[in-house]
Protein backbone atom coordinates (compact mmCIF):
# COMPACT_ATOMS: atom_id res chain seq x y z
CA UNK A 1 0.00 0.00 0.00
CA UNK A 2 2.50 2.75 1.33
CA UNK A 3 5.38 2.82 -1.10
CA UNK A 4 9.08 4.78 -1.06
CA UNK A 5 8.54 6.33 -4.45
CA UNK A 6 7.27 9.62 -4.16
CA UNK A 7 5.73 12.02 -7.07
CA UNK A 8 8.38 12.71 -9.58
CA UNK A 9 6.15 14.44 -11.90
CA UNK A 10 6.13 17.83 -10.37
CA UNK A 11 2.84 18.04 -9.87
CA UNK A 12 2.58 17.73 -6.02
CA UNK A 13 -0.83 16.21 -5.85
CA UNK A 14 -1.99 15.25 -2.59
CA UNK A 15 -3.10 12.39 -2.63
CA UNK A 16 -0.05 11.43 -4.46
CA UNK A 17 -2.05 9.38 -7.16
CA UNK A 18 -0.48 6.06 -8.03
CA UNK A 19 0.51 6.75 -11.44
CA UNK A 20 1.91 10.48 -13.17
CA UNK A 21 3.70 11.10 -16.01
CA UNK A 22 3.96 15.37 -16.66
CA UNK A 23 4.66 15.79 -20.68
CA UNK A 24 5.35 18.84 -21.90
CA UNK A 25 3.86 22.08 -22.49
CA UNK A 26 0.39 23.10 -20.94
CA UNK A 27 -3.19 23.48 -22.24
CA UNK A 28 -5.50 26.51 -21.75
CA UNK A 29 -8.87 26.29 -20.92
CA UNK A 30 -11.08 29.95 -22.54
CA UNK A 31 -14.85 30.13 -22.69
CA UNK A 32 -16.89 29.28 -24.51
CA UNK A 33 -15.93 25.86 -23.89
CA UNK A 34 -17.95 22.39 -23.46
CA UNK A 35 -18.11 19.88 -21.11
CA UNK A 36 -18.96 16.74 -22.60
CA UNK A 37 -20.12 13.59 -20.20
CA UNK A 38 -22.65 11.56 -18.97
CA UNK A 39 -25.84 13.38 -17.16
CA UNK A 40 -24.28 13.92 -13.41
CA UNK A 41 -23.90 16.38 -11.06
CA UNK A 42 -20.79 16.51 -10.43
CA UNK A 43 -20.37 17.48 -14.26
CA UNK A 44 -22.96 20.22 -13.47
CA UNK A 45 -20.77 21.56 -10.46
CA UNK A 46 -17.77 21.53 -12.30
CA UNK A 47 -19.00 23.20 -15.92
CA UNK A 48 -20.90 25.69 -13.44
CA UNK A 49 -17.49 26.50 -11.61
CA UNK A 50 -15.99 26.45 -14.73
CA UNK A 51 -18.23 28.99 -16.32
CA UNK A 52 -17.55 30.81 -12.80
CA UNK A 53 -13.86 31.04 -13.29
CA UNK A 54 -13.71 31.88 -16.70
CA UNK A 55 -16.39 34.68 -16.61
CA UNK A 56 -17.85 33.45 -19.73
CA UNK A 57 -19.70 30.11 -20.88
CA UNK A 58 -19.27 26.48 -20.26
CA UNK A 59 -21.88 24.27 -21.90
CA UNK A 60 -22.94 20.40 -21.32
CA UNK A 61 -23.07 17.96 -23.77
CA UNK A 62 -24.07 14.13 -23.84
CA UNK A 63 -21.75 13.30 -26.98
CA UNK A 64 -19.30 10.33 -26.96
CA UNK A 65 -16.11 10.86 -26.19
CA UNK A 66 -13.64 12.93 -28.82
CA UNK A 67 -16.77 14.80 -30.18
CA UNK A 68 -14.12 18.01 -29.51
CA UNK A 69 -15.44 19.10 -26.56
CA UNK A 70 -12.67 20.70 -24.01
CA UNK A 71 -13.20 18.14 -21.37
CA UNK A 72 -14.87 14.39 -22.16
CA UNK A 73 -15.88 12.72 -19.42
CA UNK A 74 -17.04 8.87 -19.34
CA UNK A 75 -17.98 6.56 -17.20
CA UNK A 76 -16.73 2.34 -17.56
CA UNK A 77 -16.73 0.14 -14.66
CA UNK A 78 -13.24 -0.54 -13.59
CA UNK A 79 -11.87 -0.89 -10.08
CA UNK A 80 -14.14 1.16 -7.60
CA UNK A 81 -13.29 4.85 -7.56
CA UNK A 82 -10.69 4.78 -10.12
CA UNK A 83 -9.94 7.22 -13.12
CA UNK A 84 -7.27 7.86 -15.63
CA UNK A 85 -6.91 11.07 -16.67
CA UNK A 86 -5.05 12.68 -19.88
CA UNK A 87 -4.10 16.35 -20.19
CA UNK A 88 -3.75 16.38 -24.18
CA UNK A 89 -5.12 18.39 -26.74
CA UNK A 90 -8.05 17.96 -24.97
CA UNK A 91 -8.78 16.53 -21.16
CA UNK A 92 -10.41 13.08 -21.28
CA UNK A 93 -11.32 11.32 -18.06
CA UNK A 94 -12.43 7.85 -17.86
CA UNK A 95 -13.99 6.69 -14.47
CA UNK A 96 -14.74 3.53 -12.90
CA UNK A 97 -18.26 5.29 -11.20
CA UNK A 98 -19.44 8.70 -9.64
CA UNK A 99 -16.82 8.60 -6.59
CA UNK A 100 -13.92 8.02 -9.24
CA UNK A 101 -15.35 10.93 -11.86
CA UNK A 102 -15.28 12.81 -8.06
CA UNK A 103 -11.77 12.60 -7.64
CA UNK A 104 -10.73 13.11 -11.77
CA UNK A 105 -12.22 16.47 -10.92
CA UNK A 106 -10.88 16.98 -7.80
CA UNK A 107 -7.38 16.22 -9.35
CA UNK A 108 -8.04 18.77 -12.12
CA UNK A 109 -8.90 21.19 -9.10
CA UNK A 110 -5.71 20.97 -7.86
CA UNK A 111 -3.55 21.41 -11.32
CA UNK A 112 -5.63 23.87 -12.38
CA UNK A 113 -3.58 27.58 -12.55
CA UNK A 114 -6.29 29.35 -10.27
CA UNK A 115 -9.27 28.82 -7.98
CA UNK A 116 -12.09 26.15 -9.43
CA UNK A 117 -14.40 27.05 -6.90
CA UNK A 118 -17.75 29.17 -7.39
CA UNK A 119 -17.08 30.78 -4.39
CA UNK A 120 -13.90 32.43 -5.67
CA UNK A 121 -14.63 36.15 -6.40
CA UNK A 122 -11.49 36.19 -8.99
CA UNK A 123 -12.37 35.39 -12.83
CA UNK A 124 -9.35 34.52 -14.86
CA UNK A 125 -9.74 34.48 -19.35
CA UNK A 126 -7.64 32.08 -19.54
CA UNK A 127 -6.76 28.83 -16.72
CA UNK A 128 -4.05 26.56 -17.67
CA UNK A 129 -3.37 22.63 -17.03
CA UNK A 130 -0.13 21.01 -17.25
CA UNK A 131 -0.43 17.98 -20.01
CA UNK A 132 -0.30 15.03 -18.17
CA UNK A 133 -1.01 11.34 -18.01
CA UNK A 134 -2.65 10.06 -15.23
CA UNK A 135 -4.07 6.75 -13.26
CA UNK A 136 -5.17 6.67 -10.06
CA UNK A 137 -7.62 4.68 -7.48
CA UNK A 138 -8.11 4.98 -4.05
CA UNK A 139 -7.14 1.84 -1.65
CA UNK A 140 -10.33 2.56 0.63
CA UNK A 141 -13.83 3.48 -0.40
CA UNK A 142 -14.75 5.30 3.17
CA UNK A 143 -12.61 8.71 3.13
CA UNK A 144 -14.14 11.10 5.57
CA UNK A 145 -14.39 13.86 7.81
CA UNK A 146 -16.42 14.33 10.89
CA UNK A 147 -17.47 17.84 11.78
CA UNK A 148 -19.69 18.83 15.28
CA UNK A 149 -21.83 20.98 14.69
CA UNK A 150 -23.73 20.66 18.05
CA UNK A 151 -20.60 22.55 20.19
CA UNK A 152 -21.02 25.28 17.78
CA UNK A 153 -23.19 25.97 15.11
CA UNK A 154 -22.05 26.47 12.04
CA UNK A 155 -24.07 28.01 8.82
CA UNK A 156 -24.68 26.25 5.37
CA UNK A 157 -22.08 28.36 3.83
CA UNK A 158 -19.43 27.45 6.56
CA UNK A 159 -20.21 23.41 6.01
CA UNK A 160 -20.94 23.75 2.31
CA UNK A 161 -16.76 25.44 2.19
CA UNK A 162 -16.03 22.85 4.07
CA UNK A 163 -17.34 20.09 1.50
CA UNK A 164 -15.10 21.93 -1.27
CA UNK A 165 -12.03 21.50 0.86
CA UNK A 166 -12.84 17.23 1.54
CA UNK A 167 -13.59 17.20 -2.10
CA UNK A 168 -10.70 19.00 -2.89
CA UNK A 169 -8.90 15.82 -0.99
CA UNK A 170 -10.43 12.95 -2.29
CA UNK A 171 -12.67 13.01 1.20
CA UNK A 172 -15.50 11.51 0.23
CA UNK A 173 -17.68 11.36 3.69
CA UNK A 174 -19.47 13.97 5.72
CA UNK A 175 -20.39 12.50 9.20
CA UNK A 176 -22.17 16.01 10.81
CA UNK A 177 -22.80 15.46 14.55
CA UNK A 178 -26.03 16.99 14.37
CA UNK A 179 -26.91 16.58 18.37
CA UNK A 180 -24.94 16.95 21.98
CA UNK A 181 -25.36 18.17 25.65
CA UNK A 182 -24.96 21.79 24.39
CA UNK A 183 -27.48 21.80 21.31
CA UNK A 184 -29.60 20.57 18.98
CA UNK A 185 -28.63 21.32 15.57
CA UNK A 186 -31.80 19.67 12.99
CA UNK A 187 -35.59 20.29 12.69
CA UNK A 188 -37.62 17.51 13.41
CA UNK A 189 -41.02 18.01 12.39
CA UNK A 190 -42.79 15.47 14.83
CA UNK A 191 -40.89 16.78 17.67
CA UNK A 192 -40.35 20.95 17.53
CA UNK A 193 -39.06 21.65 20.83
CA UNK A 194 -35.85 20.26 19.94
CA UNK A 195 -34.88 22.91 18.09
CA UNK A 196 -37.45 25.72 19.76
CA UNK A 197 -35.69 24.64 23.18
CA UNK A 198 -32.95 22.37 22.67
CA UNK A 199 -30.67 24.70 19.85
CA UNK A 200 -30.08 27.25 22.22
CA UNK A 201 -27.98 27.85 25.11
CA UNK A 202 -27.58 30.84 27.43
CA UNK A 203 -23.44 30.81 27.51
CA UNK A 204 -20.87 28.64 26.54
CA UNK A 205 -17.35 27.76 28.91
CA UNK A 206 -13.82 29.09 28.09
CA UNK A 207 -10.46 29.05 28.58
CA UNK A 208 -8.03 26.58 29.58
CA UNK A 209 -9.38 23.11 31.47
CA UNK A 210 -8.95 24.47 35.27
CA UNK A 211 -9.38 27.98 34.33
CA UNK A 212 -12.82 27.61 32.48
CA UNK A 213 -15.24 30.63 32.97
CA UNK A 214 -18.74 31.61 31.35
CA UNK A 215 -18.55 33.81 28.64
CA UNK A 216 -22.23 34.54 28.98
CA UNK A 217 -22.87 34.84 25.39
CA UNK A 218 -26.11 32.58 24.19
CA UNK A 219 -25.37 30.64 21.27
CA UNK A 220 -27.98 28.38 19.10
CA UNK A 221 -28.96 27.59 16.02
CA UNK A 222 -30.28 24.34 13.95
CA UNK A 223 -30.53 23.43 9.89
CA UNK A 224 -34.42 23.68 8.78
CA UNK A 225 -34.98 20.98 6.31
CA UNK A 226 -34.78 22.89 3.24
CA UNK A 227 -31.23 24.08 4.44
CA UNK A 228 -30.87 19.73 4.77
CA UNK A 229 -32.15 19.44 0.86
CA UNK A 230 -29.31 22.71 0.15
CA UNK A 231 -26.39 20.53 2.01
CA UNK A 232 -27.31 17.67 0.37
CA UNK A 233 -27.19 18.96 -2.66
CA UNK A 234 -23.83 20.98 -2.51
CA UNK A 235 -22.71 17.21 -1.55
CA UNK A 236 -24.27 15.14 -4.51
CA UNK A 237 -22.57 17.62 -6.83
CA UNK A 238 -18.74 17.37 -5.06
CA UNK A 239 -19.58 13.25 -4.66
CA UNK A 240 -19.48 13.97 -0.79
CA UNK A 241 -22.11 11.50 1.23
CA UNK A 242 -23.67 12.82 3.99
CA UNK A 243 -23.70 10.98 7.03
CA UNK A 244 -26.09 12.25 9.89
CA UNK A 245 -25.28 11.23 13.28
CA UNK A 246 -27.89 11.58 16.29
CA UNK A 247 -26.02 10.84 18.96
CA UNK A 248 -28.59 8.98 21.93
CA UNK A 249 -28.92 7.91 24.70
CA UNK A 250 -26.12 9.39 25.99
CA UNK A 251 -25.04 13.23 24.82
CA UNK A 252 -29.04 13.56 25.21
CA UNK A 253 -28.76 16.81 27.00
CA UNK A 254 -30.35 19.11 24.81
CA UNK A 255 -32.79 16.46 23.65
CA UNK A 256 -34.24 16.59 27.57
CA UNK A 257 -34.18 20.40 27.99
CA UNK A 258 -36.82 19.98 25.10
CA UNK A 259 -38.33 16.69 26.59
CA UNK A 260 -38.01 16.25 29.95
CA UNK A 261 -39.91 13.43 30.40
CA UNK A 262 -37.35 10.96 28.37
CA UNK A 263 -34.90 12.10 31.90
CA UNK A 264 -34.79 9.81 34.25
CA UNK A 265 -35.20 12.02 37.07
CA UNK A 266 -38.10 14.29 37.11
CA UNK A 267 -36.24 17.31 36.85
CA UNK A 268 -36.28 20.19 34.29
CA UNK A 269 -32.84 20.00 32.48
CA UNK A 270 -31.39 22.86 30.63
CA UNK A 271 -29.02 23.19 27.30
CA UNK A 272 -25.85 22.42 28.63
CA UNK A 273 -23.34 25.13 28.60
CA UNK A 274 -20.08 23.05 30.21
CA UNK A 275 -17.98 20.68 28.42
CA UNK A 276 -17.21 17.32 29.14
CA UNK A 277 -20.38 14.49 29.23
CA UNK A 278 -23.45 14.89 31.27
CA UNK A 279 -24.63 12.29 33.26
CA UNK A 280 -28.23 12.90 32.64
CA UNK A 281 -29.16 10.89 29.74
CA UNK A 282 -32.63 8.96 28.34
CA UNK A 283 -34.68 6.85 30.31
CA UNK A 284 -34.99 3.24 29.56
CA UNK A 285 -39.29 3.63 28.83
CA UNK A 286 -40.68 2.18 25.78
CA UNK A 287 -42.08 6.01 25.02
CA UNK A 288 -37.90 7.55 25.62
CA UNK A 289 -36.99 4.45 22.86
CA UNK A 290 -39.62 5.81 20.65
CA UNK A 291 -39.00 8.87 20.84
CA UNK A 292 -35.20 8.24 19.85
CA UNK A 293 -36.34 5.62 17.05
CA UNK A 294 -38.81 8.71 15.78
CA UNK A 295 -36.84 11.12 15.93
CA UNK A 296 -33.32 9.37 13.93
CA UNK A 297 -36.25 8.21 11.21
CA UNK A 298 -37.46 11.49 10.65
CA UNK A 299 -33.73 12.97 10.27
CA UNK A 300 -33.11 10.06 8.13
CA UNK A 301 -35.63 10.82 6.17
CA UNK A 302 -33.95 14.16 5.09
CA UNK A 303 -30.84 12.41 3.68
CA UNK A 304 -31.71 10.10 1.41
CA UNK A 305 -30.30 7.18 0.78
CA UNK A 306 -27.30 8.40 3.53
CA UNK A 307 -25.91 6.14 6.01
CA UNK A 308 -27.17 7.03 9.35
CA UNK A 309 -25.16 7.36 12.39
CA UNK A 310 -26.87 6.27 15.92
CA UNK A 311 -24.37 7.53 18.01
CA UNK A 312 -23.95 5.09 21.02
CA UNK A 313 -20.87 6.91 22.63
CA UNK A 314 -19.77 7.84 26.33
CA UNK A 315 -23.16 6.99 27.89
CA UNK A 316 -23.27 6.91 31.74
CA UNK A 317 -25.49 4.14 33.27
CA UNK A 318 -25.42 6.14 36.78
CA UNK A 319 -28.85 7.42 36.33
CA UNK A 320 -30.48 3.97 35.22
CA UNK A 321 -29.04 2.09 38.52
CA UNK A 322 -31.64 4.32 40.23
CA UNK A 323 -34.93 3.58 37.98
CA UNK A 324 -37.62 1.59 38.28
CA UNK A 325 -38.30 0.76 34.78
CA UNK A 326 -34.46 0.40 33.98
CA UNK A 327 -34.28 -1.58 36.77
CA UNK A 328 -36.79 -3.63 35.91
CA UNK A 329 -35.70 -4.86 32.35
CA UNK A 330 -32.69 -6.03 33.80
CA UNK A 331 -34.53 -8.30 35.71
CA UNK A 332 -36.78 -8.94 32.68
CA UNK A 333 -33.44 -9.67 30.10
CA UNK A 334 -30.91 -11.25 32.65
CA UNK A 335 -28.91 -8.25 32.57
CA UNK A 336 -26.14 -7.79 34.98
CA UNK A 337 -24.33 -4.76 34.55
CA UNK A 338 -26.41 -1.78 33.18
CA UNK A 339 -24.44 -1.13 30.46
CA UNK A 340 -26.63 -4.34 28.39
CA UNK A 341 -29.23 -1.76 28.90
CA UNK A 342 -27.41 0.65 25.97
CA UNK A 343 -27.84 -2.41 23.90
CA UNK A 344 -31.85 -2.47 23.65
CA UNK A 345 -31.32 1.40 22.39
CA UNK A 346 -28.81 0.32 19.82
CA UNK A 347 -30.58 -2.53 18.65
CA UNK A 348 -33.97 -0.92 17.97
CA UNK A 349 -32.28 2.38 15.92
CA UNK A 350 -30.15 -0.17 14.14
CA UNK A 351 -33.27 -2.11 13.13
CA UNK A 352 -35.17 0.96 12.32
CA UNK A 353 -32.47 2.26 10.15
CA UNK A 354 -31.62 -1.22 8.03
CA UNK A 355 -35.28 -1.22 7.67
CA UNK A 356 -35.41 2.28 5.60
CA UNK A 357 -32.80 0.68 3.38
CA UNK A 358 -29.87 2.56 4.97
CA UNK A 359 -26.55 1.50 6.28
CA UNK A 360 -26.00 2.26 10.33
CA UNK A 361 -23.04 3.08 12.09
CA UNK A 362 -22.13 3.77 15.70
CA UNK A 363 -19.38 4.74 17.68
CA UNK A 364 -17.55 1.73 19.26
CA UNK A 365 -19.25 1.71 23.06
CA UNK A 366 -22.18 -0.34 21.34
CA UNK A 367 -19.44 -3.13 21.47
CA UNK A 368 -20.12 -3.55 24.87
CA UNK A 369 -24.03 -4.56 24.75
CA UNK A 370 -25.92 -6.15 22.34
CA UNK A 371 -25.52 -5.04 18.85
CA UNK A 372 -26.62 -5.76 15.22
CA UNK A 373 -23.80 -7.76 13.36
CA UNK A 374 -24.74 -5.28 10.23
CA UNK A 375 -23.79 -2.36 12.52
CA UNK A 376 -20.40 -0.43 11.07
CA UNK A 377 -18.35 0.27 14.07
CA UNK A 378 -16.98 3.66 14.22
CA UNK A 379 -13.67 2.93 16.54
CA UNK A 380 -12.56 6.19 18.01
CA UNK A 381 -11.14 4.97 21.15
CA UNK A 382 -8.34 3.09 20.27
CA UNK A 383 -7.08 1.17 16.58
CA UNK A 384 -7.93 -2.34 19.41
CA UNK A 385 -11.35 -1.36 19.76
CA UNK A 386 -11.32 -1.60 15.69
CA UNK A 387 -9.82 -4.50 15.48
CA UNK A 388 -12.15 -5.84 18.00
CA UNK A 389 -14.85 -4.86 16.05
CA UNK A 390 -13.44 -6.66 12.83
CA UNK A 391 -13.17 -9.72 14.95
CA UNK A 392 -16.78 -9.48 15.44
CA UNK A 393 -17.96 -9.85 12.31
CA UNK A 394 -18.45 -5.80 11.63
CA UNK A 395 -17.27 -3.28 9.38
CA UNK A 396 -15.08 -0.69 10.65
CA UNK A 397 -14.43 3.10 9.93
CA UNK A 398 -11.21 3.90 11.58
CA UNK A 399 -11.10 7.43 13.91
CA UNK A 400 -8.94 6.56 16.91
CA UNK A 401 -8.15 9.68 18.57
CA UNK A 402 -4.38 9.33 18.59
CA UNK A 403 -3.88 9.94 14.94
CA UNK A 404 -7.39 11.59 13.77
CA UNK A 405 -8.69 13.96 15.95
CA UNK A 406 -8.47 17.46 14.80
CA UNK A 407 -9.13 19.31 18.15
CA UNK A 408 -5.93 18.03 19.51
CA UNK A 409 -3.18 20.51 19.40
CA UNK A 410 -0.67 20.09 16.76
CA UNK A 411 2.23 20.35 19.27
CA UNK A 412 3.14 20.56 22.42
CA UNK A 413 4.24 23.73 22.26
CA UNK A 414 2.40 26.52 25.28
CA UNK A 415 1.92 28.76 22.51
CA UNK A 416 -0.73 26.41 20.53
CA UNK A 417 -4.30 27.91 20.94
CA UNK A 418 -6.42 26.38 23.67
CA UNK A 419 -7.13 22.28 22.38
CA UNK A 420 -9.35 19.95 24.04
CA UNK A 421 -6.79 18.61 25.74
CA UNK A 422 -4.01 20.35 27.41
CA UNK A 423 -0.16 19.17 26.64
CA UNK A 424 1.11 16.73 26.04
CA UNK A 425 -1.67 15.29 24.44
CA UNK A 426 -1.04 16.71 20.76
CA UNK A 427 -1.17 15.12 17.43
CA UNK A 428 1.43 17.08 15.16
CA UNK A 429 1.16 16.31 10.76
CA UNK A 430 3.65 14.30 10.98
CA UNK A 431 1.39 12.24 13.31
CA UNK A 432 -1.55 11.67 11.16
CA UNK A 433 0.90 11.14 8.72
CA UNK A 434 2.23 7.98 10.15
CA UNK A 435 -1.35 6.36 10.79
CA UNK A 436 -2.06 2.92 8.84
CA UNK A 437 -5.65 2.60 8.27
CA UNK A 438 -5.43 -1.12 8.69
CA UNK A 439 -3.95 -2.18 12.33
CA UNK A 440 -0.24 -4.44 11.56
CA UNK A 441 -2.31 -6.67 14.10
CA UNK A 442 -4.99 -7.48 11.94
CA UNK A 443 -5.30 -10.96 10.37
CA UNK A 444 -4.95 -10.30 6.64
CA UNK A 445 -8.11 -12.28 6.00
CA UNK A 446 -10.25 -9.82 7.92
CA UNK A 447 -8.67 -6.94 6.33
CA UNK A 448 -11.56 -6.26 3.86
CA UNK A 449 -13.39 -5.14 7.14
CA UNK A 450 -11.75 -1.95 7.56
CA UNK A 451 -13.87 -0.01 5.37
CA UNK A 452 -11.90 3.17 5.64
CA UNK A 453 -10.79 6.17 7.76
CA UNK A 454 -12.00 9.60 8.61
CA UNK A 455 -10.79 12.26 10.56
CA UNK A 456 -12.60 13.80 13.73
CA UNK A 457 -13.47 18.19 14.56
CA UNK A 458 -15.04 17.81 17.66
CA UNK A 459 -15.65 22.11 18.09
CA UNK A 460 -15.82 22.83 21.71
CA UNK A 461 -12.91 24.81 21.24
CA UNK A 462 -13.58 25.68 17.47
CA UNK A 463 -15.62 28.55 17.56
CA UNK A 464 -14.99 30.26 13.86
CA UNK A 465 -14.25 28.95 10.45
CA UNK A 466 -10.99 30.38 10.37
CA UNK A 467 -10.33 28.72 13.85
CA UNK A 468 -11.53 25.25 12.03
CA UNK A 469 -9.08 25.77 9.23
CA UNK A 470 -6.46 26.38 11.63
CA UNK A 471 -7.34 23.35 13.18
CA UNK A 472 -8.15 21.30 10.03
CA UNK A 473 -4.98 22.17 8.11
CA UNK A 474 -2.53 20.79 7.16
CA UNK A 475 -3.49 17.47 9.33
CA UNK A 476 -6.36 16.91 6.95
CA UNK A 477 -4.02 17.06 3.77
CA UNK A 478 -1.54 14.40 5.20
CA UNK A 479 -5.03 12.23 6.52
CA UNK A 480 -5.92 12.26 2.78
CA UNK A 481 -3.00 10.80 1.55
CA UNK A 482 -3.30 8.30 4.64
CA UNK A 483 -6.42 7.24 3.17
CA UNK A 484 -5.89 7.42 -0.55
CA UNK A 485 -3.20 5.19 0.17
CA UNK A 486 -0.22 6.42 -0.83
CA UNK A 487 1.61 7.31 1.82
CA UNK A 488 5.14 7.02 1.25
CA UNK A 489 8.21 8.89 2.50
CA UNK A 490 7.15 11.58 5.12
CA UNK A 491 10.15 14.01 3.75
CA UNK A 492 8.98 13.59 0.29
CA UNK A 493 5.29 14.22 1.39
CA UNK A 494 6.87 17.77 3.17
CA UNK A 495 8.20 18.99 0.48
CA UNK A 496 5.22 18.53 -1.50
CA UNK A 497 2.72 19.44 1.19
CA UNK A 498 5.14 23.39 1.38
CA UNK A 499 3.76 23.43 -2.57
CA UNK A 500 0.09 21.90 -1.59
CA UNK A 501 -0.33 25.22 1.32
CA UNK A 502 -0.04 27.58 -1.60
CA UNK A 503 -2.85 26.10 -3.56
CA UNK A 504 -5.07 26.30 0.24
CA UNK A 505 -3.56 29.84 0.65
CA UNK A 506 -5.27 30.60 -2.99
CA UNK A 507 -8.56 29.21 -1.59
CA UNK A 508 -8.14 31.25 1.50
CA UNK A 509 -7.60 28.75 3.29
CA UNK A 510 -6.08 29.90 7.17
CA UNK A 511 -4.02 26.41 7.91
CA UNK A 512 -1.48 26.24 10.58
CA UNK A 513 2.17 26.90 8.90
CA UNK A 514 4.27 23.79 9.05
CA UNK A 515 7.37 24.25 11.39
C1 LIG B 1 -16.28 10.56 20.94
O1 LIG B 1 -15.23 11.17 20.80
N1 LIG B 1 -16.97 10.67 22.07
C2 LIG B 1 -16.83 9.71 19.90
Amino acid sequence: MSSDIDDRSGLNLVPRPRFARRLKGEVELRSPLTICGPDHPILDRLAEDLAGALGGAVHRCAGEQGCGAGLSFSISPAEPGSYALTIDQEVTVLASDSDGLASAVATLRQLVSGSLFSRSEKHHQVLSLPRLRLVDAPTFAWRGAHLDVARHFFSTNVVCRFMDLLHLHKLNHLHLHLNDDQGWRVEVQGWPKLTEVGAWRSSTSQGRIGELHDNGIAHGGFYTASDIAQLCSYAEGLGITLVPEIDFPGHALSALAAYPEFGNTGERFAVGTQWGISSHVLNMTAEAIEFATSVTSEVAALFPGSPVHIGGDECPTSEWKHHEVAQALMDEHGFREPRALQGLYTTKLARTVAALGRKVLAWDEVLDAEVEPNTIIVAWRHVLLGIRAARAGHDVVMAPMEFTYLDWAQSEDSSEPIAILPPPFATPWQKVYAFEVIPAALEEALHHRILGAQVQLWTEYIPTQDHMDYMAFPRLSAFAEVVWGTQGQQHAFARRLHCHLERLSLLQVKFRPID
